[in-house]
């Protein structure tokens, strides 16, 4: 069955980031059923999931209660249109949002993945500053090395990378600053020596650019794309201080570290921060559905409103916005965190996480390990003291993923960066298998 599957599936499927040459070497596997943090071939192999099915997964697969409540609204509405009709199960949602998320962020927009909630508050920022009369604020400030999703939009935001460089000319302009990346520290700073200078850059842009940058963007605390940066709180902190000095928006890009994956709710309250918009998604429905939202103010809520000029008017939509059923599951998902005490359990598993990459910190080619909440990353070198990293060609990312599949594992290293993004209710024992298969392959490694 699984192999007569591939063989389909290769004829007419195009799959996401992959060379499909590769596919003749390395095919698709097939998946039958998911439970729990494990996936399932026809042959009755299991893979532990260790990378939460591309960091949306968050309490596991198949889990009763999300099951339940969408059956439950299946029977009775698949889809309708959110525009000029409403119904129950986005209600719930956007009051349930509400209440977790900080406390000025009143107001919910819904759309259909992180790349549409990130150009949602784009835009809206955007044309904000026009309601209001500002007509200047044209650009958006935006870290060197971040990730906002795949749309020409939000690419042109991001790192000029490999993902993006064949769309570099489509790009709208767009001011960027270093990356607080403290372990190849853009300023030449050990964390020992460091004051936050990187913040000293981005304030020189914003003074320079006083009046035509409509909002900076951010990830909060975790950069998933760009290698599992993990910054301090204090730079997150100094970021917001710095969006109110300078009079412009905090969007913050919380698609990848929402929902309890660096131990809070969201990472932004690591830092007490109260972003002019939030975007959600990955988490958002537990990883059932395709769903995206953008928080934002009632300030902001509040410029759009009029009944005389039509231009003031958000005319942005999609038509899966509020979908019922990715309504019902993030509902339940919300619930879920409550009633199984996720975040306690994300306590647990960043200790184990943490005395994990303790015990591998010495080998040769750890170079840095970093750790919040769910998330472990180990950036391997070439060399330690020189940090050289491995070129592009090197394909040891490619080597660590087939090393993972024979632990059961699915690790899907960035470039040279391995590391465990958890479903949050990964269990003890499960993790303390995870950290010795993962464990064994990183000792294994050998310098060339
Ligand atoms: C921080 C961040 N923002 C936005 C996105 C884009 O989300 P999507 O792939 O659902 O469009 C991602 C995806 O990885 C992300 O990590």
């Amino acid at each position: 069955m699984g192999n007569d599957l591939v063989k389909r599936d290769l004829k007419h499927n195009w799959h996401p980031y992959t060379q499909m040459k590769d596919c003749e070497d390395l095919p698709p596997i097939p998946i039958a059923k998911a439970k729990g943090i494990k996936l399932y071939d026809y042959d009755g192999n299991f893979y532990y999931d260790t990378i939460s099915s591309w960091w949306c997964n968050i309490h596991g697969h198949n889990h009763p209660k999300i099951n339940e409540a969408i059956k439950e609204q299946v029977d009775s509405m698949g889809h309708v249109l959110f525009a000029g009709f409403t119904h129950k199960p986005a209600v719930e949602l956007s009051e349930k949002l509400a209440g977790i998320t900080p406390k000025d962020l009143t107001k919910v927009f819904y759309s259909d993945d992180g790349s549409t909630a990130v150009e949602t508050a784009l835009k809206m920022s955007i044309q904000y500053w026009q309601n209001i009369g500002e007509t200047g604020r044209e650009c958006f400030l935006s870290l060197d090395r971040g990730y906002h999703g795949d749309t020409v939009g939000t690419m042109s935001l991001g790192g000029a990378d490999l993902f993006s460089k064949r769309f570099e000319k489509l790009f709208f302009r767009s001011y960027k600053a270093p990356t607080p990346y403290c372990y190849r520290c853009p300023l030449g700073r050990e964390k020992d020596n460091c004051s936050l200078e990187c913040l000293g850059a981005m304030e020189d842009i914003l003074k320079d650019n006083a009046g035509k940058i409509s909002a900076i963007i951010i990830e909060p605390l975790l950069m998933g794309a760009a290698g599992m940066i993990i910054y301090p709180a204090e730079y997150l902190e100094g970021v917001y201080k710095l969006s109110r000095k300078y009079n412009v928006h905090l969007i913050a890009d919380e698609v990848a570290a929402g929902f309890g994956r660096t131990g809070k709710m969201f990472a932004c309250e690591h830092a007490g921060v109260q972003p002019d918009f939030m975007c959600l998604s990955k988490g958002l429905t537990a990883g059932y559905m395709a769903m995206g939202a953008t928080l934002t103010t009632d300030e902001v809520y509040n410029a759009f409103y009029d009944d005389h000029d039509k231009l003031k008017t958000f005319y942005h939509g999609h038509t899966f916005t509020a979908n019922p059923l990715a309504c019902a599951a993030a509902s339940a998902s919300v619930d879920v965190f409550r009633k199984e005490d996720s975040l306690e359990n994300v306590k647990k598993i960043n200790k184990k996480l943490r005395s994990f990459l303790d015990g591998i910190e010495d080998h040769p080619l750890v170079g840095d390990t970093r750790c919040i909440g769910a998330v472990a990353a180990i950036e391997l070198v070439k060399d330690k003291k020189s940090k050289e990293p491995f070129g592009l060609n090197e394909r040891i990312g490619l080597e660590i993923y087939r090393m993972g599949l024979e632990e059961n594992l699915i690790l899907r290293p960035l470039g040279n960066i391995v590391y465990l993004f958890l479903p949050l209710s990964t269990r003890s024992d499960e993790l303390e298998d995870i950290i010795r298969r993962t464990t064994g392959i990183i000792k294994s490694l050998k310098a060339a």
